[in-house]
């Protein structure tokens, strides 16, 4: 009981401080409208951008291989759960991504913690965005290497922080491809040049982007028309399913396979995920009109929001930051939402700085106008009723 009552204590101080967290139950598959705790919410917090989560194509490739292969991969990649579907996945990732090679992790979260606590040597200096993803602070917190913050998308301080640390053996920029809290889409371009100009290798996680951004849905890389040094993805936003991945050079992956801690001790994915990834990947590629059909809902929301008064953060991605600035305010805001059906969270500090909270919607091709006109109209009503819009 001493153990209970000290995690109690501690968990009264998260709760004082208003960071408590639990669960909500869906009682539905991912739709932009579902059953949360039994009651019907119009969904505006999930990362399905394309709506495939849900995708029968989807469904139907991972039913084929959970015939063939079974439910769970049996081991780790170098042992016994590397399957064909894996082989597979990884050559369509690699073409996707237009590298030589694509190497598969069991999230996102692990392919960034291996990069990071790999890569970098000690002697080595990472820069790392202010704003980059847990998981990257995660990688570089187990790293041998040093790790210095440059703030948010500013090139002029990266640049600053470039020449601050010429003395360090090698430097690795990170930094996230859209930023999940901000939306922001991180100039990749810019950082290419500087990275070549200061012999800084480039990495970049394209969680938000892959399937997103760029003609074909390559990403920021397709984006800006550039070949960072290392592309880190994850296939739990817009591909619908889960796991992550590395794509970069033969050599690269080869070196991940033999030394990132999170690849080589970690149970494969199962194969019928890797399936349904697969189908996933196909059709992200083929169908241009589903990435129209996002930007065409993720313009209309913004520009609506902007024209009632709202400061709406971020660049055109899915992920719109709707700033509201007071915590309790933001809480409230979301509490609102809630009654009226929608869901759409409250995000506070620390996840954002003080006097910066938001609610943070994100957008899927597959929410309707109905749908939207409905959540415009809710925050056209909540904003006049708490004084913030007029
Ligand atoms: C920027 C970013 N990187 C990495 C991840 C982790 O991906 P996964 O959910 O596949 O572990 C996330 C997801 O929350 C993310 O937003």
């Amino acid at each position: 009981m001493e153990l209970d009552r000290w995690l109690s204590h501690r968990l009264d101080k998260t709760k004082e401080a208003g960071l408590y967290r639990k669960f909500r139950t869906m009682n539905t598959a991912p739709l932009p409208e579902m059953l949360i705790d039994g009651q019907r919410q119009i969904v505006f917090s999930s990362n399905n951008y394309l709506g495939l989560a849900n995708d029968r194509r989807l469904v139907y490739a991972a039913e084929t291989s959970l015939h063939d292969f079974g439910v769970g991969s049996s081991g780790s990649r170098l042992t016994t759960g590397h399957t064909e579907w894996h082989q597979k996945l990884e050559e369509r990732i690699a073409s996707f991504k237009q590298t030589e090679k694509a190497l598969l992790f069991s999230s996102g979260y692990l392919a960034n913690v291996g990069v990071l606590s790999s890569l970098p040597e000690k002697g080595d200096v990472i820069l790392s965005d202010q704003l980059n993803h847990a998981s990257i602070i995660d990688g570089c917190r187990l790293s041998n290497a040093d790790t210095v913050i440059y703030s948010h998308v500013d090139m002029g301080d990266l640049e600053e922080k470039l020449k601050e640390t010429a003395s360090y053996q090698r430097r690795f920029i990170v930094t996230d491809g859209v930023f999940s809290m901000d939306g922001t889409i991180a100039p990749l371009d810019q950082m290419l040049s500087l990275g070549k100009r200061y012999h800084a290798y480039v990495i970049v996680d394209d969680a938000h982007a892959t399937g997103v951004l760029g003609e074909n849905g390559r990403g920021t890389s397709e984006y800006f028309g550039v070949h960072p040094d290392v592309v880190i993805g994850t296939l739990s936003k817009a591909v619908g399913t889960e796991g992550g991945f590395v794509a970069g050079s033969k050599v690269l992956i080869d070196f991940l396979l033999n030394h990132a801690r999170t690849f080589i001790f970690q149970t494969a994915m199962p194969p019928a995920i890797c399936a349904a990834s697969y189908a996933a990947i196909e059709i992200i590629e083929d169908s241009k009109e589903i990435r129209q059909l996002l930007f065409s809902n993720v313009k209309k929301i913004k520009i609506s929001l902007e024209e009632m008064g709202y400061t709406v953060k971020g660049d055109l991605t899915p992920i719109i930051p709707v700033i509201i600035g007071d915590t309790e305010k933001a809480v409230q805001f979301a509490k609102k939402l809630q009654e009226k059906g929608i869901h759409a969270p409250a995000i506070r500090p620390p996840t954002v700085p003080i006097g910066e909270s938001r609610i943070r919607l994100t957008v899927s091709s597959d929410h309707g106008s109905k749908e939207i006109d409905y959540l415009l109209e809710s925050f056209n009503f909540i904003g006049k009723e708490l004084n913030m819009i007029k």
